[in-house]
C-alpha cells in the first residue's frame, strides 16, 4: 500500500502538467501545483540551502498540510524534491503545521506542529504539538517514534490549549531551545519556550515575550536571532491594529528590536515595526549563511486576501518573496534582494 506521502508524491508528478502557466511567476517560488503558504525550515545542510512550505498538494486552496521540500545552491534557482513530511500519524491527521530546521552535526532535523480535529465532527476544537522528522541525506525524512515531543499537557496552566504553534529550533552550547507561539487565556499572542538537551525531552523554561494584548493577538511563526549587535525577533501577529501606514492588513509580519536572554528566557523590546508596507507579506523566516548574511524569506500573501489563481483553471495558488538580505542600521531593519541575483540579470 502507498503511504500518504508516496499518493502525494505521485499526485505532483501527474498533476503538475495541469496548471496554467499564465501568472505563474518566473523567479519567485511557486507551487508546481496545488497551495501554498508560509516558508518552513529554511536552512543550510551539506551546503546547499533547504526551504520547505506549507502545501496542500490537491487543490488550490488550504487543507491537510504537506511539507513542499526544494534545494538550492543560491537561493535563486530551486530544484524540486519529494514532500519531506505528509500528514500521516494519528496525532497530525489534519496537517503538518509551520516549523523550522537546524544541521544538527551532519543530521537535517525538521520540528514541526502537527494538527488535529480530536472529534472530527467539531473542527472549532483542535490541539497542536510539536513534533520531529531527521534525515541523513537531506531527501528522505523520517517522523521520530517519540512524536509529539512537546505535548498539550506540557503547556503551563493559564495558557490555551489550542493555540501552540510554529516552533523554532536553535542549539547553543549543547542544548536545544524551542520557541513556541502560544495564547494566553484573554487571547493574546506570546512565546513560549522549552530546552532540552536530547530534543525528546522538553522542559518548560517560561515566557520569552507577551504582547499583553498591545501587539496584535495570536503571534505566528517566530523566529529570533542576531544581527549587527541587535536581538531581533520576527513574528506575524494576527489582528494587529492600524498604526499611521502601517498594519493595514488583517494580519502583518513585524520585526522587534529589542535585547534576547534564552536562559532567562526575557526578549525586551525596544521598539517594533512592519516588516513590509506591502500587501502581501507574512510569516517569514531567516537563515544564517555560511559567509555571515542574515536572508529572510516570506509568503508573498497572507490570510484573508483574494488568491487570484486558486480556481480549477490555474490550479494553483501562492509563491515566495525573493530571498531578502537584511541588516540593522540605526535602529532600522534595511533588506536587500539577495546578491546572487545579479549573476541572473
Ligand atoms: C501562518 C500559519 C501558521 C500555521 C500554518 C498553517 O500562516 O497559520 O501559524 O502553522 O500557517 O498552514
Amino acid at each position: 500500500m502507498m503511504t500518504v506521502k508516496e499518493i502525494a508524491n505521485t499526485y505532483v508528478e501527474r498533476y503538475q502538467r495541469n496548471t496554467i502557466k499564465e501568472y505563474k511567476p518566473g523567479y519567485h517560488i511557486s507551487p508546481p501545483v496545488g497551495w501554498l503558504n508560509d516558508p518552513n525550515g529554511f536552512s543550510i545542510f551539506k551546503e546547499e540551502f533547504h526551504l520547505f512550505y506549507q502545501y496542500h498538494p490537491y487543490s488550490s486552496v488550504w487543507g491537510p498540510m504537506h511539507w513542499a521540500h526544494l534545494i538550492s545552491k543560491d537561493m535563486i534557482k530551486w530544484e524540486w524534491c519529494p514532500i519531506a513530511i505528509a500528514p500521516e500519524e494519528i496525532y497530525e491527521l489534519d496537517g503538518c503545521f509551520s516549523g523550522t530546521a537546524i544541521d544538527d552535526n551532519g543530521e537535517h532535523v525538521l520540528i514541526y506542529t502537527s494538527h488535529l480535529h480530536p472529534n472530527p465532527g467539531n473542527k472549532s476544537v483542535y490541539r497542536q504539538q510539536q513534533c520531529l522528522a531527521k534525515s541523513m541525506d537531506g531527501v528522505h525524512y523520517e517522523k521520530s517514534s517519540l512524536n509529539p515531543v512537546i505535548r498539550t499537557d506540557e503547556i503551563p496552566e493559564g495558557n490555551d490549549l489550542q493555540d501552540f504553534r510554529d516552533p523554532k529550533l536553535i542549539k547553543r552550547n549543547n542544548i536545544y531551545y524551542c520557541v513556541v507561539a502560544s495564547k494566553s487565556h484573554d487571547g493574546s499572542g506570546q512565546l513560549l519556550v522549552y530546552e532540552s538537551e536530547e530534543l525528546s525531552n522538553w522542559k518548560y523554561k517560561g515566557i520569552l515575550c507577551s504582547s499583553e494584548n498591545l501587539i496584535g493577538k495570536m503571534w505566528e511563526c517566530p523566529d529570533v536571532f542576531s544581527c549587527n549587535g541587535k536581538d531581533v525577533l520576527l513574528i506575524s501577529p494576527m489582528f494587529m491594529k492600524q498604526r499611521d501606514y502601517e498594519f493595514s492588513n488583517l494580519h502583518s509580519a513585524i520585526c522587534v528590536l529589542g535585547n534576547f536572554d534564552l536562559d532567562k528566557p526575557l526578549f525586551e523590546i525596544e521598539n517594533y515595526f512592519e516588516i513590509d508596507l506591502g500587501l502581501d507579506f507574512y510569516a517569514p523566516q531567516t537563515v544564517l549563511t555560511s559567509d555571515g548574511r542574515r536572508v529572510m524569506i516570506g509568503w508573498m500573501q497572507t490570510w484573508e486576501r483574494n488568491y487570484p489563481t486558486n480556481d480549477m483553471k490555474h490550479n494553483w495558488t501562492g509563491a515566495m518573496t525573493l530571498p531578502r538580505e537584511l541588516s540593522i542600521v540605526e535602529g532600522k531593519l534595511i533588506q536587500k534582494p539577495v546578491r546572487e541575483i545579479e549573476a541572473y540579470c
